[in-house]
């Protein structure tokens, strides 16, 4: 078997384990009949699960149990959803098609997926805190973690690189260095504060809580590099979301920019230094760290 299907298949086992714990997290919560279902709706519509696998591998990998984490995981995965949700909607990317099936506010309204994303943000926090009291996570941790997150996902990070993609979108002239801070926001934050957050949920001493940022943002930079190629040379089947979106937006990528076999070039450059992070680790997780932060840019080679 090829190194690519070893890590495909342990992903696809690392997803699973994190969809049986979605199924009912929301279940426990007062929530109204029609937000719950359209929350719902993109939540359990599949999904790489890649943020949640990144929080549970790197706290396993620094010692912690994975099924204490899980909460945490988890609510990682609903900050993204819900930025999935908004980033279709018609006065963003206005996409119809999202993880195979019609876009939320295409099944509901646009009123409903404003608020499932404003309501799976939220919800969020309350199932990252469910891992103190309920779940024996030391209180200094959570809340050095879950900082990490809040810090990401907002203004500052994701929203913040989501609103400069708006201000870019049919600019003329969005320089190198403009693209690169963008996505650093838009989706490499995130992706690192998984990183960040399984870290330091674990324990982890901070030279190691560093190495866990370097890798974070270097796979959260070559994964949007190639989400961006794949929006150019994918197949709207396999995607799950229109393919050309971003050109039919008027959107600079790495692509637009540089074109696709620099981009290649360039993300697979940002994969083996998320690699080098983890230099010296010995421990079957950082394997499989390694062999993902690869297979990411294989994917479009
Ligand atoms: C898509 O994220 C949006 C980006 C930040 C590039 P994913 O490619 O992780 O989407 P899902 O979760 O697998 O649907
Ligand atoms: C979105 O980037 C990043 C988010 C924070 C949601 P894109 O707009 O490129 O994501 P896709 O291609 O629609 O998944
Ligand atoms: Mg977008
Ligand atoms: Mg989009
Ligand atoms: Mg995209």
């Amino acid at each position: 078997m090829s190194v690519e299907m070893d890590v495909k298949a342990e992903l696809k086992k690392r997803a699973d384990e994190i969809e049986a714990y979605l199924a009912d997290c929301l279940r426990a919560r007062d929530i109204p009949e029609r937000l719950l279902e359209s929350m719902e709706y993109s939540l359990h519509a599949g999904g790489k699960r890649l943020r949640p696998a990144l929080v549970l591998t790197f706290a396993r990998l620094f010692g912690a149990s994975g099924t204490k984490m899980m909460p945490f995981a988890a609510s990682l995965e609903l900050i993204h959803t819900y930025s999935l949700i908004h980033d279709d909607l018609p006065a963003m990317d206005d996409d119809d098609l999202r993880r195979g099936k019609p876009s939320n506010h295409k099944k509901y309204d646009e009123a409903t997926a404003i608020l499932a994303g404003d309501g799976l943000l939220t919800e969020a926090f309350c199932l990252m805190f469910s891992c103190g009291d309920e779940g024996g996570v030391p209180a200094p941790r959570l809340v050095r973690a879950a900082q990490a997150v809040a810090t990401a996902a907002g203004s500052g990070g994701m929203v913040g690189g989501q609103a400069l993609d708006m201000e870019y979108t049919a600019r003329a002239g969005v320089s190198f260095e403009e693209l690169r801070a963008m996505h650093a926001m838009k989706t490499g934050a995130l992706i690192t504060a998984a990183c960040v957050a399984g870290a330091l949920l674990a324990g982890a001493e901070p030279p190691f809580v560093r190495r866990a940022r370097e890798y974070g943002i270097n796979v959260g930079a070559a994964f949007q590099i190639a989400d961006d190629i794949l929006d150019v040379v994918g197949e709207t089947a396999t995607l799950g979301k229109p393919a050309g979106s971003d050109e039919r937006q008027g959107k600079t990528t790495y692509p637009s920019l540089l074109g696709l076999d620099a981009s290649r070039e360039l993300a697979r450059k940002r994969a083996e230094v998320a690699v080098a992070a983890l230099d010296g680790i010995d421990h079957p997780e950082a394997d499989f760290l390694r062999a993902l932060s690869r297979y990411i840019v294989e994917r479009v080679n």
